[in-house]
C-alpha cells in the first residue's frame, strides 16, 4: 500500500517518513510543496530519500498559491477575527491538493500529514482531502501518538535520520508567501511582549526608516497586477509588497485566537504583504462599488475568513461566496496609493475609471450640480412612518 505524506523537510516529517514505512507498513511518497518557505529543493529530496521515502514529489507552487488562494482571500478581505490574514490556513488546502494529485499519480490509497491533534491544521488537511478525494484514507501519526519533539530527536538519532542543521528556534514557525506565524516559547504568556527575535520579516518601528515609503498598487477586477506602475506576476508582487512593508515595520499581529478545537491560544504573525494589499483592496472596493453591496459583502467577508480558518476551502460554500466576490469585484480596477511609515499603513489616494465618486455631486463649491430640493421629498418619504408614529405617541 502506498501513502503520500505532506513533507516539509524538517525533523518531524522526516521522522514520519520512517514511522509510516516501518510501523504502519506503507511505501511512503514524500510530497513537498513550495509555498514560499526558504528551503533547498535538492536538500529536501535527499533528506526524504535518506529517511526512507520510495519517491519524492516537489511542487513549485508559489504562483499557484498566490493566484488561486491568496488572491481569492484578498478579494474577500479575509482577516480571521478581524486581524489575521489566514496565511497558514490558506496553504493547507493547496498542499492537500498536491497530496491528492500525487496519490492519484502513484496509485496511493492514503495521505498523511504531521499535524497535532490540538491545532487547526489537522482540520484543514482532513477537510480539504475529504472535499477533493473522499475515497482516500487520512493518516496523522502525530495526532495518534502525540510524538514530542524530544522523542522525535531521539527517534531520528536511533534510526540514522538526518536532523536538519537549522539553528534551534525557541518558537514554532510556519511560513509562506502570505505570512509567517510564530507560536510557543515565551509567547505562551499572553502578557509577555513579543521579543524582537520572534520576527524575521518585519522591522521594529525603531529600526524602520525615518521617511515614509509609498506603494502604488494596481488592481484589475479585484486582483493586484502591478506595483508602482510595474506589472508583476502574483508571487513576485506579493514578495515585493511584503519586502517594502516589512522594511517599514508593517504587518505585525498579536492575536488571542479562538482555534477550531476550542482552545484559546496566543498567536503572533507577521503578514506585511497581506496587511497592505487588503487595506488597498478594501479602499478600491469602497470607491468603485455600490454602498449596499459593499455592506453585504462586508458580512460575507467575515464568513469567508471563517470558512478558510475552519478548513472548508474545497466546498460548494466557498464556490458560492467566490462567485459573489467575482461579480462584486468586476469594477474593482484602478490604483491605490499607500503610505508605510514605522509600522503604520495608510491609504492616502486612489484612482479609478470606475470610481462612483462624482466631484460635481459631492462638492460644496460653486460648480455644485446636486439638486438640493430633491432632498426634501426624499426625507418626507423616508421619515413618513416615524412622523406618523410620533404624531400618535409623543407628548403634546
Ligand atoms: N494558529 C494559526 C492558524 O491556525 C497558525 C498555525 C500554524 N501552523 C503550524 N503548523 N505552525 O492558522
Ligand atoms: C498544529 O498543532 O499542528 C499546529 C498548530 C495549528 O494547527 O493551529
Amino acid at each position: 500500500q502506498k501513502i503520500v505524506l505532506a513533507y516539509s523537510g524538517g525533523l518531524d516529517t522526516s521522522v514520519l517518513v520512517r514511522i509510516l514505512g516501518e510501523e504502519y507498513g506503507y511505501d511512503v511518497i514524500a510530497c513537498h510543496v513550495d509555498v514560499g518557505e526558504a528551503r533547498d529543493k535538492d536538500l529536501v529530496i535527499a533528506r526524504a530519500k535518506k529517511a526512507g521515502a520510495v519517491a519524492v514529489e516537489v511542487a513549485a507552487a508559489q504562483d499557484e498559491f498566490a493566484r488561486d488562494f491568496c488572491f481569492p482571500a484578498l478579494q474577500a478581505n479575509a482577516m480571521y477575527e478581524g486581524i489575521y490574514p489566514l496565511s497558514a490556513a490558506l496553504s493547507r488546502p493547496l498542499i492537500s491538493k498536491h497530496l491528492v494529485a500525487a496519490a492519484r499519480k502513484h496509485g496511493a490509497t492514503a495521505v498523511a500529514h504531521g499535524s497535532t491533534g490540538k491545532g487547526n491544521d489537522q482540520v484543514r488537511f482532513d477537510l480539504a482531502v475529504k472535499g477533493l478525494a473522499p475515497d482516500l484514507k487520512i493518516v496523522a501519526p502525530q495526532r495518534e501518538r502525540n510524538i514530542t519533539r524530544d522523542a522525535a530527536i531521539e527517534y531520528a538519532a536511533k534510526h540514522d535520520i538526518e536532523i536538519p542543521a537549522t539553528k534551534k528556534s525557541p518558537f514554532s514557525v510556519d511560513e509562506n508567501l502570505w505570512g509567517r506565524s510564530i507560536e510557543g516559547g515565551v509567547l505562551e504568556d499572553p502578557n509577555q511582549e513579543p521579543p524582537e527575535e520572534a520576527f524575521a520579516w518585519t522591522k521594529s518601528w525603531k529600526d524602520a526608516p525615518n521617511e515614509p515609503a509609498y506603494l502604488e498598487i494596481g488592481f484589475e477586477a479585484g486582483k493586484p497586477v502591478s506595483v508602482n506602475g510595474q506589472a508583476m506576476g502574483p508571487a513576485a508582487l506579493i514578495h515585493e509588497v511584503g519586502r517594502v512593508a516589512g522594511e517599514n515595520g508593517v504587518g505585525r499581529i498579536d492575536l488571542m485566537e479562538n482555534r477550531v478545537v476550542g482552545i484559546k491560544s496566543r498567536e503572533l504573525y507577521e503578514c506585511p504583504a497581506a496587511v497592505v494589499l487588503i487595506a488597498a483592496h478594501k479602499d478600491l472596493e469602497r470607491f468603485t462599488t455600490l454602498g449596499m453591496s459593499h455592506r453585504v459583502k462586508a458580512m460575507l467577508d467575515t464568513k469567508f475568513a471563517e470558512l478558510i480558518y475552519e478548513g472548508f476551502w474545497f466546498s460548494p460554500y466557498r464556490d458560492a461566496l467566490q462567485a459573489f466576490n467575482d461579480a462584486h469585484d468586476r469594477t474593482v480596477t484602478g490604483t491605490v496609493r499607500v503610505r508605510l511609515f514605522k509600522g503604520h499603513c495608510q491609504v492616502v489616494g486612489r484612482k479609478s475609471e470606475n470610481g462612483i465618486y462624482n466631484h460635481a455631486l459631492s462638492t460644496y463649491g460653486v460648480d455644485d450640480a446636486f439638486d438640493h430640493r430633491a432632498a426634501e421629498g426624499f426625507i418626507k418619504l423616508v421619515g413618513l412612518q416615524l412622523q406618523e408614529y410620533s404624531r400618535l405617541h409623543s407628548e403634546k
